[in-house]
């Protein structure tokens, strides 16, 4: 069956790095049909609205999604498309890969990321003047969603187990609630598990990310500690994420819309491609992931590279090298 892909690029460099992803799986002998959306702060400046609701619909109802990068509509584009997809895990790799110039090169963890509550659930209030408040929601149904996610990953994955990193001993109720269901779980299927302080979690994946594999994280949480890991790998330029849901998916790169380079034609796309990978294997289309992998890696140890990775090569540069691999 023809899988339909819904491509929004959203702002700033989204422009940039979702075309060459799109150009690196129109490449392959797969018979896709994309439909271009639009959403992001050039959409909200037109209309007043970040998020159109044909691009909702689209992301709803197609297979899966590419979406590139928005600005400072971000949570308004991005929160409810991981909830079009019906998104309760977000997937994100931190790899570094040979030839990049990483702060730490031992680093490869994944982050499965809670992707529905905690406190991104927009229970926001101000008050008073004086004071604004933020409901932080966690449900055990959630957590145990996660959890099963988690559990299933580490057994196809071939890996020992997972950790889970929370602040239960502060926010007991919340956190506690959190980390009690994910162990539940664990212990139920027999995976492994051991908790992390996220806190400690952040200077212990500096010293020596060797240590983890598959960290389970609250929302907020996941967010940070990721772009932590990012620092770890060589930038944000590296990291790719899939938002995944029971019947379709949202594969983005973590990086936003970097209005510093956007424009310049030098941004990296690496981090949106290999998120093209993760949606080829998402699909079913294991082959075709793994030769779009080899293509990046390929290109990442030898180059060319974007400045970000140290090099002078463009967006455009890097794409066509990685499709002459694709060839
Ligand atoms: P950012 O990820 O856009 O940029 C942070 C730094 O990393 C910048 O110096 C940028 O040049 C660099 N960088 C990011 N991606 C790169 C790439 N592919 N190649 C080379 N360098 C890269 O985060 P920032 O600056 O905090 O936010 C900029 C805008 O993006 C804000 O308006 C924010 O709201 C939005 N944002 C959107 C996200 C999304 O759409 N998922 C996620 C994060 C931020
Ligand atoms: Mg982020």
């Amino acid at each position: 069956m023809t899988a339909e892909i819904t491509v929004i690029p959203g702002d700033g460099i989204g422009q940039e790095v979702t075309p060459a992803a799109v150009a690196v799986l129109e490449a392959l002998d797969i018979d896709f049909v994309f439909h271009e959306a639009d959403a992001g702060d050039h959409v909200h400046a037109e209309t007043g609205e970040a998020l159109p609701d044909e691009t909702y619909e689209l992301a709803a109802s197609t297979d899966a999604t590419l979406f590139g990068a928005a600005g400072e509509t971000a949570a308004d584009v991005i929160l409810p498309l991981r909830e079009a997809v019906d998104s309760f895990v977000n997937v994100r790799p931190a790899t570094a890969y040979p030839g990049v110039d990483a702060l730490r090169p031992e680093t490869d963890l994944v982050f499965l990321r809670e992707n529905t509550e905690g406190v991104y659930s927009g229970h926001e209030d101000r008050l008073s003047e004086d004071l604004s408040t933020l409901t932080r929601v966690v449900t055990t149904s959630a957590s145990e969603r996660l959890a099963e996610f988690a559990c299933d990953f580490v057994e196809d994955g071939d890996y020992d187990g997972f950790h889970v990193a929370h602040k239960a001993n502060v926010m007991r109720e919340t956190d506690g609630r959190f980390r009690d269901a994910v162990l539940a779980v664990a212990d139920e299927r027999g995976v492994e598990t051991e908790e992390v302080l996220m806190d400690a979690f952040a200077t212990h994946v500096c010293l020596d990310p060797t240590q983890f594999d598959v960290v389970v994280c609250p929302n907020l949480a996941g967010d940070v500690l990721s772009d932590l890991a990012a620092g770890l790998v060589g930038g944000l330029g590296m990291l790719p994420s899939a938002n995944l849901g029971p019947e379709r998916g949202l594969f983005e790169p973590v990086h936003g819309s970097a209005p510093d380079i956007a424009g310049q034609g030098i941004a990296n796309p690496a981090a949106t491609i290999i998120s093209a990978a993760m949606l080829l294997e998402y699909l079913g289309h294991d082959a075709e992931g793994e030769a779009v992998r080899a293509a990046v890696e390929g290109v990442l140890e030898d180059g060319p590279r974007t400045p970000d990775l140290g090099g002078d090569a463009s967006t455009d540069d890097v794409t066509e090298a990685i499709l002459e691999r694709l060839d």
